[in-house]
């Protein structure tokens, strides 16, 4: 455990290439904590760290030697955000595409497993450690065409509160943050495989769906609440989003 309270406090984004990652990485900058940027795209997050005064580390969250190298670059880690995933497809159960299931499972569940354990020992090294599941509201609510992400986010849901009662007692807190609609560059062009057409439809007359930077804002929100306070879960949404299904259009 760290007894020099001058130094910074170390933040580790997944996922911190584009979108929420990227946003977030640079709103908990703005608190003061040093951020260790990784994702597979070495340019960006090189460029990110440059810009933030971060560091850059390449990392796969599918592969345990990468997952390794993150884990080797971090002596103490005062917060972990588990953001790195996404969606493929919106195909139904009865056309699903497996292997867009399998990559689903393996990046946003098995990948966060594989860096909180590999992150453990940094984030109890910290004395005071918060792990942020970045969830969404598919992990609470089903839609057609969604099973294999909505799968793989009520995981993310589930996982998040298994590791809070197996932590229980120890100095480390669990969050899930948890988005519906947010208009990233590449969230919805990754599902739908570079379909820029598709991709623009999910936004379609939705007046002000999130932004990468509301989401960021959250994150930040719950990793600067004094060390007692333990935000379970937090659901955000756009104005015009009440539920999966039921999102005003004009
Ligand atoms: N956009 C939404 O509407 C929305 C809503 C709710 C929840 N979410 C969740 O929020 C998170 C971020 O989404 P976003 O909208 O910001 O999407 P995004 O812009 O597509 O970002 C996804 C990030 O994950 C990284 N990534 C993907 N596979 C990876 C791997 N194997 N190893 C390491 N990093 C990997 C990507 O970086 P590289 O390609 O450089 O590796 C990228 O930085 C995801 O978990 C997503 O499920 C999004």
């Amino acid at each position: 455990m760290s007894d020099d309270s001058t130094r910074p406090r170390t933040a580790v984004v997944t996922g911190a290439s584009s979108g929420i990652g990227a946003a977030t990485a640079r709103a908990l900058a703005a608190e003061g904590f040093r951020v260790v940027c990784a994702a597979r795209r070495t340019d960006r997050i090189e460029g990110l760290a440059a810009e933030i005064g971060g560091v850059a580390v390449t990392c796969d969250v599918t592969d345990d030697a990468s997952v390794a190298t993150l884990a080797a670059a971090v002596e103490e880690c005062h917060v972990l955000v588990n953001n790195a995933g996404g969606a493929a497809g919106l195909d139904k159960v009865e056309a699903a595409d497996l292997e867009g299931w399998r990559w689903m499972y393996d990046v946003n569940v098995l990948g966060l497993v594989r860096v909180t354990k590999a992150l453990l020992p940094a984030l109890r090294a910290s004395g005071d450690g918060l792990v942020v599941n970045v969830g969404s509201t598919a992990g609470r609510w089903a839609y057609e065409g969604g099973a294999g992400y909505t799968a793989a986010k009520h995981a993310v849901k589930v996982v998040t509160e298994t590791l809070r009662l197996e932590l229980n007692g120890e100095p480390i807190r669990i969050s899930e943050v948890a988005p519906g609609m947010v208009r990233t560059d590449e969230f919805a062009l990754v599902r739908f495989g570079g379909d820029r057409e598709r991709a623009e439809a999910v936004y379609a007359g939705v007046d002000q769906p999130l932004l990468a930077e509301d989401v960021a804002d959250a994150i930040a929100w719950v990793a600067t609440r004094p060390s007692h306070v333990d935000i379970d879960e937090l659901v955000i949404k756009p104005r015009a989003q009440a539920a999966a299904h039921k999102v005003h259009r004009t």
